[in-house]
């Protein structure tokens, strides 16, 4: 399932900031509307025998997905459309979907949990063989590559925040005759490109970045294989998990201003991990912009900044991080992430979360309110600790 297609988009010559607000959009006809319409039908008028590319019935394909599969193909630099469905997890279980019954799946350890227990589903009902890894190490991660169908990547992870060394791992996962596919959703199509590093398939939880304002559940997958993105297609129809078209025209109006959100909450993040380090309440902080961080020199290499998230083990364990989300007034307690709003939650509070996570981990999802507000509310929070 590795034959490539020429990454070349008619688009390619603009910016990715650019590329995020223009492509998708309905022709430049006078009296066009400037944003493509949301068209609610489940089905077309036929023209008897169905010609090649009519619409024909919502479950198929619908005209108000389309703009976003070319906006998010076009950022993840390929010219296949990406696939949009209904959510992340679908997104996931299409991809896997490619993996034969009994098959050998290798995941990283601190995945996102419902990715997990998806693949433990799969270990249960179909004899699909899950080995998990931690991903940052990629001699580890080689060594249980014979036999493999899927390199499962997630980068970084969530909620642990380790970055792995994609291309290596595309080498390695190659080689052993794996496809390799990455959640690049922490990341955004700004921040990663695996597709450029040789990855198949890319899947985002669009709930997250892409739409931006915790107001939808999508999922998206990309590659520059027709095959992978045909047998997507097909899954997406046969199991109905499809994305309802206001739904993704919202996910879409989101993608417009993706480059100014990643680019505030990414220095928002930095700012406040910076200043967490050191802090008397604060046992670890971690965000790869800190030059300590065991993900902070791959990052930098295969990386256009750290992302948004900060891993924060405040004083007290358990009951002190317990403290700290009950005392913030700014910050939302809320599970998800990557809204413009600031949120947080102590993971472990899921009795599903990895045990290797610490009791004690917030995941904070930095947004892009003032970083003083954000910091004035986290510090006082932490206070309450001493
Ligand atoms: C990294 C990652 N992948 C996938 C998902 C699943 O996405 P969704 O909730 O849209 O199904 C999530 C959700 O939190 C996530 O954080």
């Amino acid at each position: 399932m590795t034959e490539q297609h020429a990454a070349a988009h008619p688009q390619d010559s603009l910016a990715a900031s650019t590329r995020a607000v223009v492509v998708g959009r309905p022709g430049r006809e006078q009296g066009a509307p400037v944003n493509p319409p949301v068209v609610l039908s489940s089905t077309y008028v036929s023209a008897g025998i169905q010609g090649p590319g009519e619409k024909l019935y919502a479950r198929i394909g619908t005209e108000t997905w389309e703009p976003f599969e070319e906006a998010v193909a076009s950022l993840e630099s390929t010219e296949l459309p990406g696939v949009v469905l209904s959510s992340g997890m679908a997104a996931i279980a299409a991809v896997v979907s490619l993996v034969p019954a009994g098959g050998r799946i290798v995941v990283a350890r601190h995945a996102y949990q419902v990715t997990l227990g998806l693949f433990d589903d799969l270990a249960e009902r179909y004899g699909t063989t899950v080995v998990r890894v931690d991903i940052d190490d990629t001699d580890a991660v080689v060594a249980e590559l014979g036999g493999a169908d899927l390199l499962w990547v997630e980068s970084p992870t969530n909620p642990m925040l380790e970055v792995a060394d994609i291309p290596a791992l595309v080498a390695a996962g190659h080689e052993a005759g794996a496809l390799v596919a990455v959640d690049s959703t922490f990341a955004t199509p700004l921040v990663q490109r695996p597709l450029e590093m040789g990855a198949d398939v890319v899947v985002h939880s669009a709930t997250k970045y892409l739409a931006g304002h915790s107001d939808v559940v999508l999922g998206v997958v990309v590659s520059r294989d027709a095959r992978i993105v045909d047998a997507v297609r097909a899954y997406r129809t046969l199991h109905g998990a499809i994305a309802g078209p206001f739904e993704v025209w919202l996910a879409l109006r989101g993608l417009r201003t993706l480059a100014l959100r990643v680019e505030r909450s990414q220095a928002n993040a930095a700012e406040i991990a910076a200043r967490l380090h050191g802090h008397p309440a604060v046992v670890d902080v971690r965000h790869p912009s800190l030059p300590g961080d065991p993900g902070h020199e791959r990052a930098t290499s295969l990386m256009e900044g750290y992302g948004s998230i900060i891993g924060l083990r405040p004083l007290g364990g358990a009951d002190g991080a317990d403290k700290v989300v009950d005392a913030l007034r700014l910050w939302v307690p809320a599970t998800s992430l990557g809204g413009v709003e600031s949120s947080l939650e102590r993971r472990r509070r899921f009795a599903t979360e990895s045990l290797t996570v610490p009791e004690d981990l917030l995941r904070m999802s930095v947004g892009v309110e003032d970083v003083e507000d954000l910091w004035a509310d986290l510090d006082a929070a932490l206070r309450t600790l001493l």
